[in-house]
Order: structure tokens, then sequence, then C-alpha cells
């Protein structure tokens, strides 16, 4: 019998999953309380959604996200506070269009993280604080954002500083992808060591772990989790999916002659990742602190269609139907 997925792990960690207002009724919302114990707001948190204008808020998806938290007794990991991506276009421009400056810059960063932060105080223990900074080609460091090229790198510390002030009580990490990439973990590594290092307020790193079939390898995953943990942080895996395809941000059409059925052979390659990483996972209860997956089920991902347009992925441990797929027995059957 499936007794549901976070019930296998209440000595290990709190099993978390994405959500947007459409999951929260009917047969989704009571999958999500059977499973799971956690919950990150897919999209609703984040600066575009929220806050799309200067003097204005939009809070009702992600308000009766935390709601329905509360109702059911499940934990929130607030993502994100500051990213590249999902930043309204008035965050970086003054009233003539011309671009703030530094000052201007951190005073509505400063603005917006303590009216949203206050907002759920007490009610979202984590934050997910800055998203994604490292830059993608692994020979430089920080992204050349909007925030990066206005602020250079204070507008990091001043994030976690700023939050922690709205908030003192909450968890605050930093949170990037292709962390376990020998060349990544440096980087990711020398900046939170350089917060670390100033008595910046952080408590965490986020692992996204958007993974698949072929990596990250074990010994990347474990070193990952001990090299961040060394420093005294936490490690959540934040955003969990498995693509059954090498990860390449190609953005070209699937080719017509290009298959993306879910063979046996993906199923049992798939499940064998999973296996694998929650060996890791539990082998390090003391040092990962939350497992959150990115989508409920393969019936809706943000994989399906991305990177390349026009094909279907399914990266989850339930299928399109929210029935449990051999990776979720490969997860939850363990000694
Ligand atoms: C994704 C959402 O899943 C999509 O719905 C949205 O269109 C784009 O953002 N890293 C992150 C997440 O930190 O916020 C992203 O979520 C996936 C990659």
């Amino acid at each position: 019998v499936n007794k549901g997925l976070k019930s296998y792990y209440t000595s290990y960690f709190p099993v978390g999953v994405a959500v947007g207002a459409r999951n929260l009724s009917g047969q989704s919302a009571e999958f999500i309380v059977k499973n799971f114990n956690s919950i990150t707001p897919e999209n609703a948190m984040k600066m575009g959604p929220i806050h799309p204008e200067e003097n204005r808020y939009f809070w009702a998806e992600a308000d009766s996200i935390v709601s329905f938290a509360q109702h059911h007794n499940l934990k929130v990991r607030g993502h994100n506070l500051c990213w590249h991506e999902q930043t309204p276009n008035w965050m970086f421009k003054n009233a003539d269009g011309s671009e703030v400056s530094k000052e201007v810059l951190l005073r509505r960063l400063k603005d917006h993280i303590n009216t949203v932060v206050k907002r759920y105080k007490g009610k979202i223990y984590v934050w997910d604080v800055v998203n994604e900074a490292i830059d993608d080609d692994s020979t430089k460091y920080l992204r050349n954002s909007q925030w990066y090229k206005i602020c250079g790198e204070d507008f990091i510390i001043k994030a976690f500083e700023y939050a922690h002030e709205a908030d003192p009580e909450a968890k605050l990490f930093y949170n990037d992808y292709n962390t376990e990439r020998p060349e990544k973990t440096e980087r990711v590594y020398r900046l939170v060591k350089s917060l670390v290092d100033k008595k910046v307020p952080i408590h965490g790193v986020g692992l996204q772990g958007h993974w698949s079939i072929f990596e990250p390898s074990e010994q990347e995953l474990r070193n990952t989790i001990n090299k961040f943990s060394s420093l005294g942080l936490e490690v959540q895996i934040t955003e969990l999916d498995m693509s059954v395809y090498r990860w390449e941000k190609e953005r070209r059409p699937k080719r017509p002659d290009e298959s993306d059925e879910y063979t046996a052979e993906l199923q049992q390659k798939q499940a064998e990742q999973y296996q694998k990483v929650f060996q890791i996972f539990r082998d390090n209860k003391d040092k990962v602190t939350s497992v959150t997956f990115w989508n409920i089920s393969d019936r809706y991902t943000w994989l399906d269609n991305y990177p390349v347009p026009g094909r279907k992925n399914y990266p989850l441990l339930f299928d399109t139907n929210f029935q449990p797929k051999q990776a979720y027995w490969s997860v939850v059957n363990f000694k």
C-alpha cells in the first residue's frame, strides 16, 4: 500500500512541491496534502507577478497558497526575492525611461523585500533570497544581470540584510542550478563563503535539482552537499525534477523525427537516478533539511516545451494521471 510520499520521510526531511493557485482545489489539492508537507509557490511570489507596478502589489495568488498551507499544516518555502528573470521592467527605470541609480535600485529592492517578507512573517520559514546570481559562463563569476550592472555584488549582500531585518526568524538561502557541476560548485562556494565571511545573514544553499538521468554523479552530489555544509550552511533541494533528456539550453523546435516516447528503458534509468539521489539525501539527513519537487506530476511540468519547444518531458514521481511511477517506488522502498 502507498502511504503517501511524505510519510516515508517523516524521520528525514519535509518533502515539498511547487504549486500554483490552480492546484489548490479538487483532486490535486487532496493529492498535495496526501504526499507533501511543504509547498513552494511556483511563480506567485516572484517579483514580476507579485509587484507588477511600483505602487501596486498583486497578493491574491500568493495569499491563497499561504492560507492553503496554514489550513493543511504545510510548511512554505518562499521563492524568491531577487532574480534576473521575472523581474518587472519598472524596477530598473526612472519615470523618464532612463536607468535608475544604484541608490534608487537598492531602495526599491529594500521596499520590495520588506513588504513581501513582512506580509508572510511567521508563515514562511525559509526564503530563497537571491536566485541564480552566478554566470552561465564557467570562466566568469557573477552574472552580468541588470542587478549586477547597476549595483555590483552589493545587491546580493543587501538582499540578505533586508530580508533578515524584515523577518529575523526566517531562514535565508542562496539558490542556484547546476550547482553540482564541479566548476559551478566552486563558483557558488566562492560566493556563499564570501557572504559567510562578511557575516551576511545567510543560512543555507538551495540546490535547485533540475537534474536528468545523466547527472549529477553520486560523487558530485555528495561533494556538493559536504562542501556547503562545511561552511555551517544547511542544504535544501529546492526544485527537483529528473529530465529524461540531456540538459542543454537549446531552444530549437523539436525535429519531427525526434521521439518523446517515455520508453521502459528511460523509466528504468530514471528510477535508478531517483533512487541514487534519495539514498544520498537520506545518508545526509543532518545536512539536507528539505527536498522539494518542481511540480506535482507529469501532467504539468515546466519542462514540457522547455528548453526544446514541442517536446514532452516526464521528470516527476507521478504520471500524467497522478499515479505513482517506477521512480516513486524507488524513492519510497528503502531500508
Ligand atoms: C519556472 C516556472 O516553473 C515556470 O512556470 C516559469 O515560466 C519560469 O520559471 N529556476 C527557478 C524557478 O528558480 O523559479 C523556475 O521556475 C525554474 C528554474
